[in-house]
C-alpha cells in the first residue's frame, strides 16, 4: 500500500496532488490548441441531439453534483442553453418532466451510483438523450449510457472525492466550448482564448499545489473549530458546497457551503469570533460584492480565510489569511478555487488523527439507495 501510495501519507494527498496529471490525460488528445479544435466523439457523434435539446439536465450526487452545478454555469454562459441540476435521488421519485428534447448529463465517478444509474433508466425510457461522464472504464453507467466521454483521473481510492471532481469540470468545459463554436454563441477570437486558457491550467494547478506549508499553517489555527462557513458567488458558489463537503466528510467539524450574498439570510447570525469563513474572492467574479459580504464578516469578528487573486491587496488587508491563486478567466477558477480547500481540509483532518481515506459511516461509491 506505501507503493501505491507514491510516497504521500494518504491516497487523498496523493491524488490531489495527482490533479495536473489528470487534467492533463483528460484533454489530451482531445484539446487541440493549434488547430482549435475540441475532439469528444461521443458529443461529435451525438451533435445533433446536443443542437437541438430545449434544455439540459444534469444528474449526479456528492461531489459529482458540485461539478454539475458548476456545469450549469458554464453551459448557461457559454452555449446559452437552459441547464438544471437535479440531484440523483430526488430527480428518480420527483415524476419529473422530461421528453425526447432533452439531454440528461449524468455525472458519476465511479459510473456505480445506485441513484444515478436509476436517474439515467428513467431518463431514458422518456426519450431524452442521456450522456455520461464517468472515471471507471466499462462501469454500470456507461453501458446504460446513450454515450459520453471518460474523465481520466485514473483509479481515485480516498473516499473523498477530489481528481474526480476537478477532471470532471474539465470535461464539461470541453462539452461546452465545442457546443458553443457549434451553435455560434461565442466568438471564434473567444473560442481560441478559451482554448488557450484550458491548455494551461495544469502547470496553473502545479504551481498552486506547491503552497501547501501555508495551508498548513491556516490548518494548525484553525484544526479544533466545530464550524465552518464557506462562502463563494457564481463560479465559485459549487465550489464553496464542495469545500466545506470536504470539510465535513474527513474531518467531522459541520460545515456549510453558501452563496456568499445569502449569508444574511440566516448564516450571518452564526458569525462570531470563533467562526472561521473560508471566502472565495477571486478578482473575476463580482469581487466588489464579495469583498463587502468579508466587511460584514470582519465587522462580526469572524475569522476570514479568503481565496484571492495573485496581487490582491484590498482583500488582504481585511482577512486573517489569504491564499493566492494564479490568475484565470472566470469560468477557470473553480479549477484553481477547489486545491486550496481540498488541502485545507486534508491538513485539518490529519491533525485531528481523523481517517482521511476512509472516513467513518462513508462510502466510495453508494451502490445501495
Ligand atoms: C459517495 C462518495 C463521494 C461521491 C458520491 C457520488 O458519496 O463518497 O465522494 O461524490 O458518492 O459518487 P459518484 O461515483 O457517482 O461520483
Amino acid at each position: 500500500e506505501q507503493i501505491e501510495k507514491g510516497g504521500y501519507d494518504h491516497f487523498m494527498l496523493k491524488e490531489i496532488h495527482e490533479q495536473p496529471r489528470a487534467i492533463t490525460d483528460t484533454l489530451r488528445g482531445r484539446l487541440l490548441v493549434d488547430e482549435a479544435i475540441i475532439k469528444l466523439s461521443g458529443l461529435e457523434n451525438n451533435m445533433k441531439r446536443f443542437l437541438n435539446a430545449e434544455r439540459i439536465i444534469i444528474v449526479a450526487c456528492g461531489t459529482s453534483w458540485h461539478a454539475g452545478l458548476v456545469g450549469e454555469y458554464i453551459f448557461e454562459d457559454f452555449v446559452r442553453i437552459p441547464v438544471e441540476v437535479e440531484y440523483a435521488s430526488e430527480f428518480r421519485y420527483r415524476n419529473p418532466v422530461i421528453t425526447e428534447r432533452d439531454v440528461v448529463i449524468a455525472i458519476s465517478q465511479s459510473g456505480e451510483t445506485a441513484d444515478t444509474l436509476a436517474a439515467i433508466k428513467l431518463a431514458r425510457s422518456k426519450g431524452a438523450f442521456v450522456f455520461g461522464i464517468c472515471n471507471v472504464v466499462g462501469s454500470s453507467i456507461t453501458r446504460e449510457n446513450d454515450s459520453g466521454a471518460y474523465t481520466h483521473a485514473g483509479p481515485e481510492i480516498g473516499v473523498a472525492s477530489t481528481k474526480a471532481f476537478t477532471t470532471q469540470i474539465t470535461v464539461l468545459l470541453m462539452m461546452a466550448l465545442r457546443l458553443a463554436r457549434a451553435k455560434g454563441t461565442m466568438s471564434s477570437a473567444d473560442y481560441r482564448m478559451n482554448l488557450q486558457e484550458l491548455q494551461l491550467i495544469p502547470s496553473k494547478m502545479e504551481q498552486l499545489l506547491s503552497i501547501d506549508e501555508n495551508i498548513k499553517e491556516i490548518a494548525r489555527e484553525y484544526m479544533l473549530s466545530t464550524n465552518c462557513l464557506y462562502l463563494g458567488r457564481g463560479y465559485n458558489f459549487p465550489v464553496a458546497l464542495e469545500g466545506a463537503l470536504k470539510l465535513k466528510e474527513i474531518s467531522y467539524i459541520h460545515a456549510e457551503g453558501y452563496p456568499a450574498a445569502e449569508m444574511k439570510h440566516g448564516p450571518i447570525a452564526l458569525i462570531d469570533d470563533r467562526m472561521p469563513v473560508i471566502v472565495i474572492a477571486t478578482s473575476k467574479g463580482h469581487y466588489e460584492k464579495v469583498v463587502s459580504n468579508i466587511q460584514e464578516i470582519k465587522s462580526r469578528k469572524g475569522k476570514i480565510i479568503a481565496i484571492v487573486t495573485e496581487g490582491d491587496t484590498t482583500v488582504k488587508d481585511i482577512a486573517d489569511h489569504t491564499i493566492e491563486i494564479p490568475e484565470v478567466s472566470e469560468a477557470f477558477t473553480p479549477l484553481l478555487t477547489t486545491i486550496p480547500l481540498q488541502l485545507l481540509s486534508y491538513h485539518i483532518a490529519v491533525m485531528r488523527n481523523c481517517n482521511v481515506d476512509q472516513p467513518r459511516n462513508l462510502a466510495k461509491s453508494v451502490t445501495v439507495e
